[in-house]
């Protein structure tokens, strides 16, 4: 398996155009979803996946769970629901973490909110997570559909041992194809899980299916750090990498 060569950076916010206009961006929030910035952030339909995403990372609700991105709280609902040990949620839009922290307020569980771009809180966390959920949005154009490459070098060392790892990937069957080169870079093992149900609405300008495929990635109770070292491709992430790669179009 070939490995795309494209760096994928982790920009320092403070200096960045797009990361500062963000901070100032208006906010629309309606029964039908959440605009910044006049973009669509998330849409009503997104709902079931949001909830079985929090579930996912939730499990059995006892676990440690890190959330990034607070968006109209319905994953973090679901993580609720199911109970946690403790829940840490970084947002970056002034508003939605003020949101977010009277959320955390009215919560029974543990609950911090870490106010800023994941790019520069994360480097600050020292503990690890049973539960991993990353669902941010793309600031601007040029982050359009891989607004979360740059998170996924950074999620396995955030695991702990036992601990399971889903985002919003934004692909149906066939995985783009630097999304499948990261996935196979940094993940020894990927379950893939197909979310149906979906009802895009018909002005929905970033989803037209009736599912999403997710990626659901465990790191083994047995894991240690430098277990990776040297596993390449031949584990199982591989075989499925090349199926999803066979279905890409042209
Ligand atoms: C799609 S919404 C999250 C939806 C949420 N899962 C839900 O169930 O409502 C994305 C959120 O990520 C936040 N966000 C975008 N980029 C971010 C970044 N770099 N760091 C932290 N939060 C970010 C946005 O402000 C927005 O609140």
């Amino acid at each position: 398996m070939e490995h795309s060569d494209r760096q994928i950076d982790i920009v320092v916010p403070e200096s960045v155009p797009r990361f500062c206009q963000w901070l100032r961006s208006p906010v629309v929030q309606g029964p039908e979803g959440l605009w910044i910035n006049d973009y669509p952030v998330i849409e009503v339909w997104e709902k079931p996946l949001m909830e079985r995403l929090g579930m996912i990372v939730a499990g059995s609700g006892d676990r440690t769970v890190l959330e990034i991105g607070f968006g109209l709280g319905w994953s973090a609902d679901a993580i609720a629901r199911r109970g946690c040990r403790h829940h840490v949620i970084i947002e970056a839009h002034p508003i939605i973490a003020f949101q977010a922290r009277e959320w955390a307020g009215r919560q029974k569980h543990p609950t911090t909110i870490l106010e800023g771009f994941w790019q520069e809180i994360v480097p600050t966390l020292s503990g690890r997570f049973d539960g991993i959920l990353f669902d941010t949005c793309p600031l601007d154009e040029s982050e359009r559909d891989r607004w979360h490459y740059p998170f996924l070098p950074l999620a396995w060392d955030l695991l702990e041992s036992g601990g399971i790892f889903t985002y919003y990937s934004n692909e149906s069957d066939a995985f783009r194809a630097e999304h499948c080169d990261l996935l196979n870079r940094y993940f020894p093992a990927i379950d893939l899980l197909r979310v149906d149900g979906l009802h895009p609405s018909h002005g929905c300008c970033y989803w037209r299916e009736d599912h999403m495929v997710v990626p659901v990635i465990r790191k083994p109770d047995w894991w240690w750090r430098d277990m990776r070292i040297g596993y390449g491709d031949s584990m199982g992430c591989a075989t499925w990498i090349a199926r999803s790669r066979s279905k890409r179009p042209g």
